[in-house]
């Protein structure tokens, strides 16, 4: 058996945590049971995200390579589990609180009978990026407005540090010196381009566009160059109803504003006209938004995480009794709710959902109540598994033999967008994106980087060094910098631009 403790920051310190309490309530149920401990693995985790997917205890099957005709399709459980392995997860964090010896007993008992009655399954197994948390996650930017009305909370308040870093003066500055420089020696050679595209990914609440402009136009002032009359602020983001935001916080620049309806991970399917005119691709808080599948390598052996979403029985009554329907019928409401967003499913089912309010309150409580479960599926091969259409899983296997046993993001939302991305760039543009880095692989070993829930959207970090490798084998020097502008902040400034 193998113990893979990884948060060991917590291991010392003031109140350092004992991992005994969290493992010997574990050991001794798998003691009790007839699990063959040789093939069992133990994962402990500090899970940081007060809200987020996992119980405090779960069991993940390692599925065994045989029987498997594709390294995507996944095969009943009983076809290849005469020698699969086992991992357990423990959520060190909340470990203390719950009659955990008990709870993984039942876990195992569950497992061995080939039902778990405690949870109702919203989905089959699934990549983790084609789960449904990312269809809650878009109708959270669609129907922002009702969310917001009914959690009386705004969705920046969620992000690290209660504010966008976006909206730091001195980081903005910053940004617009620089561009500055490069548009006067593109003048003085005569190269400057007349008009001057600046693109921002996921606007939010357009705050960060608000401060951008007012900074530039302050800086384009004393700068006496007149760039503001040549400038073209083009906001991009997948919900009309954030964009109508936006819009109305940068009324003030209406006349430099452009806004397209964009899906992030494909831009070049709106902005493709714009091919290498573009100086500044300005992305905060988006990329760890968008949806990834995490892989594995245990036991020197490469894996994909399926998932798939449930719901704990116990919240289930409560929330079937909101909308006037049988526990059963919860899973047929919450597909419908993703399809049709809330105001049009009053429409279509008024017995279960008499009024908006009782919609979003069915959303909000399901949400908070949704899980994953998770299991290892062999690849067969890395060249057999697409992080991104152009992008080979290949690109993973210098990370994944970095070391010891790793779990790791793949962040195929991230990596679409960005190699979609770096075309539009002006052979002096830069990408420069604001967000939550992992910069050294094995960060990986050493901590939980998500998925996590943030209000009604997901988080999870970025696997840094899979995208500055996949950025310079395309011609572009990827830097990573701490955000310079804000004590403690875990936020990184990616900066891509065309190599010297
Ligand atoms: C956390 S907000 C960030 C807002 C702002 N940039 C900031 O830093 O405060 C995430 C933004 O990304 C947008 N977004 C998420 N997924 C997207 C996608 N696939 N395509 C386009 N926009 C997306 C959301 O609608 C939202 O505007």
């Amino acid at each position: 058996m193998l113990v893979d403790f990884r948060p060991t920051g917590k291991l010392r310190g003031n109140k350092p945590v004992d991992p005994t309490a969290s493992l010997g309530p574990v050991l001794d149920a798998l003691a009790e049971d007839s699990v063959d401990l040789s093939r069992i693995r133990v994962v402990c985790d500090w899970i940081q995200y007060r809200n987020n997917f996992r119980d405090v205890v779960d069991l993940r099957p390692i599925l065994a390579a045989h029987g498997h005709e594709s390294e995507v399709m996944p095969v009943a459980l009983s076809a290849v589990m005469t020698s699969d392995e086992m991992e357990v997860a423990i959520d060190v964090r909340r470990s203390g609180d719950v009659p955990l010896k008990e709870l993984t007993g039942d876990l195992i008992r569950a497992h061995a009978a080939g039902t778990n009655p405690s949870r109702l399954y919203l989905e089959p197994w699934r990549a983790s990026s084609k789960s449904m948390i990312w269809e809650f996650n878009a109708l959270y930017w669609k129907a922002l407005d009702l969310w917001e009305q009914i959690t009386g909370q705004q969705y920046e308040k969620t992000l690290p540090g209660g504010e966008s870093d976006a909206r730091n003066r001195d980081a903005v500055r910053e940004i617009i010196t620089s561009l500055f420089a490069i548009w006067d020696s593109l003048a003085e050679r005569n190269a400057l381009p007349d008009e001057l595209y600046v693109v921002e990914f996921g606007p939010g609440n357009g705050s960060q566009a608000k401060t951008w402009l007012d900074e530039f136009t302050a800086l384009d002032r004393v700068h006496g160059k007149e760039y503001y009359r040549r400038l073209h602020y083009l906001m991009c983001d997948y919900s009309p109803h954030v964009l109508e935001i936006a819009r109305a916080a940068v009324a003030d620049h209406s006349q430099h504003i452009s806004s397209f309806v964009l899906d992030a991970t494909q831009p070049r399917t709106a902005l493709g006209f714009l091919a290498y005119k573009i100086f500044l691709v300005y992305i905060s808080n988006v990329y760890d938004n968008l949806p990834t599948d995490e892989v594995a390598q245990i036991g020197g052996r490469t894996y994909t995480v399926e998932s798939r979403a449930y719901l704990p029985t116990n919240a289930v009554a409560d929330i079937a009794q909101l909308v006037s329907a049988q526990p059963g019928q919860v899973p047929g409401l919450i597909n419908k709710l993703l399809r049709l967003q809330p105001a049009l499913l009053v429409e279509a089912l008024p017995a279960h959902f008499p009024s908006v309010d009782v919609a979003v309150e069915f959303w909000r409580r399901s949400w908070a109540a949704l899980r994953l479960e998770e299991q290892y599926l062999p690849l067969v091969g890395l060249d057999l598994y697409q992080i991104a259409p152009t992008v080979s899983g290949e690109n993973l296997r210098p990370l994944l033999e970095s070391g010891a046993a790793i779990r790791m993001h793949v962040n195929n939302g991230a990596v679409a967008s960005f190699v979609d991305t770096l075309p539009l760039l002006h052979p002096f543009g830069r990408l420069i994106c604001y967000d939550l880095f992992v910069t050294d692989v094995h960060a990986y070993r050493t901590g939980f980087r998500g998925p996590g829930k943030y209000d009604g959207s997901v988080v999870n970090w970025l696997n840094g060094p899979l995208l500055a490798h996949i950025g310079r084998r395309k011609g572009f020097d990827v830097d990573f910098q701490r955000f310079a502008h804000r004590a403690g902040t875990n936020i990184v400034t990616m900066t891509a631009q065309v190599r010297d």
